[in-house]
Order: structure tokens, then C-alpha cells, then sequence
């Protein structure tokens, strides 16, 4: 078996900056209001007919091939994780192919819809590729373009101000020495509240577990016309819609469990973690875990503050950010956790 390092990575942040300020335009909300509750002072948002996902996850994966010190023909496998794709279908990772120009050697493109837990996900998936010797150099690219997608009225605000758009992109190799690279994944789900933190249109659903009137789905016994409807359109249902306070407790105390059962995994403590990067879903959470783990705040990395909640992108651009600014070296231990829409949350540690 071999081990699977980091052996480069790369973001791509877009350039307009949107304040708090900026989104009262919009909706009833209030620069205190978001701040005391998410610690979120902006976020970005992308060019519109300019940047997708798609292009901004192949800025990234760029800056990531470079950095690994290989050519993107080297590449032998693409892993894409997004909730805010280009297409219904097909996924993104065949689209950030065709971006990158890597076409020739047709090499297999895999996305992965766990949401706020994609990184940790594919960064699991990618490590059983490696380990097993069937793949050399993966890249694994995460990628949102929320600002597309929401509710931009005061009925949508709730969930409007968390989120912001980005990218970051690793590619996963054999690390070289024994002790470099992941340690250890761990994965979990419970479907239970699936529509509590969801984008329920358009979808195949029909209303089956949803209430037909409700949704909008005429009780007729007729082939199409079900996927999209009109009263979806009118009446804003397409937009993602989320139980704040759910959400809230469930990852409070999930984030601690997840990352205990790593520790326990490899009898290490949480003492000896050197930095943990959290998915950055609200700075509050981060905060009741970091005490949770009695973590100085020189071991976590937060910087939800400046981007907000970027779903698969937000621990990949952490960690590319730290990694730049020098907090994680070489021989650290570094441990990602993070939580979301499924329920789906997983936590992994690695040896930098
Ligand atoms: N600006 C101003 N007021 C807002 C607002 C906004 N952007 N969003 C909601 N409000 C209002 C609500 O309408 C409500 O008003 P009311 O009391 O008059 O009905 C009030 O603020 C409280 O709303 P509530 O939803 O109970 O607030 P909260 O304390 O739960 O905070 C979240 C909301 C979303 C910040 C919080 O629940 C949270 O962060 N949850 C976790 C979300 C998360 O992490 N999601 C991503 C997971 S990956």
C-alpha cells in the first residue's frame, strides 16, 4: 500500500468583493446582524457569462499542477466536487477536462455531490485510488458559483448572506516518505433531514415526499411536465432553502465526534494536532469546536470572514491560504473536518 500526499495545491478567489453592506440593496438584512451570527464580513462572487464553475476550478487546478511539479498530461485521474455545477448533467469534471486542455489522454473525470463535505469526500476517494497504486497523480478539483443560484430577496436572506463563491484544486500523489501524507478518512451520512439544508427544484421528486400542492405539481397522471413547473418560477422555489438551528446543533456535534474517531483511529490526541481546518460553514461552529478540541487559535484556520461559506471549495482554499502564508508545514499534522447538506459530514488527518 502507499501513502497519498498533497503534492500541490491552488485556489482561485473571484475579484468582486460583496459586504454585508452591499446585500441591504437586496434584502432587509444588517452588516451587525450577519456578522455576530456567522462572523462573515464579505464574500466573493463571480463574473456572470464571464467565470463558471467550471473555469474558475480550472484557474485553480493550474496553479495546483504547477506547484506539484507536473505536466497536466501527468494526471491520470479527475475527481470534481460542486453543488453549483455548469450542467444538470453532464458533471464538471469532464467540463474542467475540456478547460484544461487534457482531452488527449482521456483519462476518467468522477463528480461527487456531498456538498459541504466534498473535500473531505473526494480527498477520501482519492486516497483509496492512491493507496491501492491504481492512480499516480489524481487531481481533484472543488469549485462554487452560489452567487447564480440564491434567493436575493428578504425571504431568501437567511441562507443568501452565508454563502459566496470560489475555487481550489490538490493534486494527490504517492507521498515518498513513510511518514508524509493521510493518515486516516472517515465518512458519514443520515439522510433523515435530507430537505432540512437543500435545493429541492428542479428535481425528479414530483412532490412525492414533499406535498404535491405545496410544490406546485399538478395531481394529474401525465407524463413530463413535472421536473420544472411554473409555480416553482413564480413563487421562488428554486433556490436552496435551510433550517438554520438544524443545521446548527446537529454540526456542533458532529464536527467533535468525527474528529475524535480520526484521533482515536491513530492514537493520536488532540494536542497533537498543528492545524485544523474546519469547513467554513459559520465562524461560530468553528469556534465551539475549536474549544471543543482546546485548540489555540494559532492551530485553526478560518477565513469564512473574507469568502463566506463556499461549500466543497471552503477547506481546500483555507488550507491553500495557509499553506501560502507558511501556517502549515512541512511534517505538520493537519486535520480537516467539516459537515453539511445530507446530512453528510467526515473528517480526515494528514502529515504534511
Ligand atoms: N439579516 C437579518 N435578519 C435575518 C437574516 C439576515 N440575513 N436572516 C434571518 N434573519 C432573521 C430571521 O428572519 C429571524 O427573524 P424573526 O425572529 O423576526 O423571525 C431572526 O433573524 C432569527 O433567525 P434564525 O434563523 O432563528 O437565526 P439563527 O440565530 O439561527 O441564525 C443562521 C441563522 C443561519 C446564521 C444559523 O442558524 C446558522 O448559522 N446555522 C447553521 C447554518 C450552516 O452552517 N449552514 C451551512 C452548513 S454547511
Amino acid at each position: 500500500m502507499y501513502r497519498t500526499k498533497i503534492g500541490g495545491i491552488g485556489k482561485y478567489i473571484p475579484e468582486t468583493v460583496v459586504s454585508n453592506n452591499d446585500l441591504k440593496e437586496y434584502m432587509d438584512t444588517s452588516d451587525e446582524w450577519i456578522q455576530e451570527r456567522t462572523g462573515i464580513k464579505e464574500r466573493r462572487y463571480a463574473k456572470k457569462h464571464e467565470e463558471t464553475t467550471t473555469t474558475m476550478g480550472a484557474e485553480a487546478a493550474k496553479v495546483a499542477i504547477e506547484r506539484a511539479g507536473i505536466d497536466k498530461e501527468d494526471i491520470d485521474f479527475i475527481i470534481f466536487a460542486t453543488l453549483s455545477p455548469d450542467y444538470y448533467f453532464p458533471g464538471c469534471g469532464v467540463l474542467v477536462q475540456r478547460e484544461l486542455g487534457m482531452t488527449k489522454t482521456e483519462v476518467g473525470a468522477l463528480d461527487i455531490r456531498n456538498q459541504c463535505s466534498g473535500f473531505v469526500y473526494g480527498l477520501s476517494i482519492a486516497d483509496q485510488f492512491i493507496k491501492t497504486g491504481m492512480y499516480k497523480n489524481i487531481l481533484f478539483v472543488c469549485s462554487e458559483m452560489h452567487s447564480m443560484g440564491l434567493d436575493f430577496r428578504t425571504e431568501g436572506r437567511g441562507v443568501t448572506v452565508i454563502f459566496g463563491d470560489g475555487a481550489a484544486a490538490v493534486v494527490l500523489q504517492r507521498a515518498e516518505k513513510d511518514d508524509q501524507g493521510i493518515l486516516t478518512t472517515h465518512l458519514h451520512s443520515d439522510g433523515t433531514h435530507a430537505e432540512e439544508l437543500a435545493m429541492i427544484n428542479p428535481g425528479s421528486h414530483g412532490g412525492h415526499h414533499l406535498g404535491k400542492e405545496k410544490f406546485g405539481f399538478p395531481d394529474e397522471n401525465k407524463f413530463g411536465g413535472l421536473f420544472v413547473t411554473q409555480k416553482m418560477v413564480d413563487d421562488h422555489m428554486l433556490a436552496p432553502n435551510m433550517t438554520g438551528q438544524l443545521v446548527f446543533k446537529n454540526a456542533v456535534t458532529k464536527f467533535p465526534e468525527v474528529i475524535k474517531e480520526a484521533l482515536d483511529a491513530t492514537g493520536l490526541k488532540g494536542d497533537d494536532i498543528d492545524m485544523f481546518i474546519p469547513h467554513q460553514a459559520n465562524l461560530r461552529i468553528s469556534q465551539f469546536v475549536q474549544k471543543r478540541l482546546g485548540l489555540p487559535d494559532d492551530k485553526v484556520y478560518n477565513n469564512i470572514q473574507k469568502y463566506g461559506n463556499t461549500t466543497a471549495a471552503s477547506i481546500p482554499i483555507a488550507m491553500c491560504e495557509a499553506w501560502e502564508e507558511g501556517k502549515i508545514k512541512d511534517g505538520d499534522l493537519v486535520c480537516v473536518a467539516a459537515f453539511g447538506s445530507g446530512f453528510t459530514w467526515g473528517s480526515a488527518l494528514m502529515r504534511w
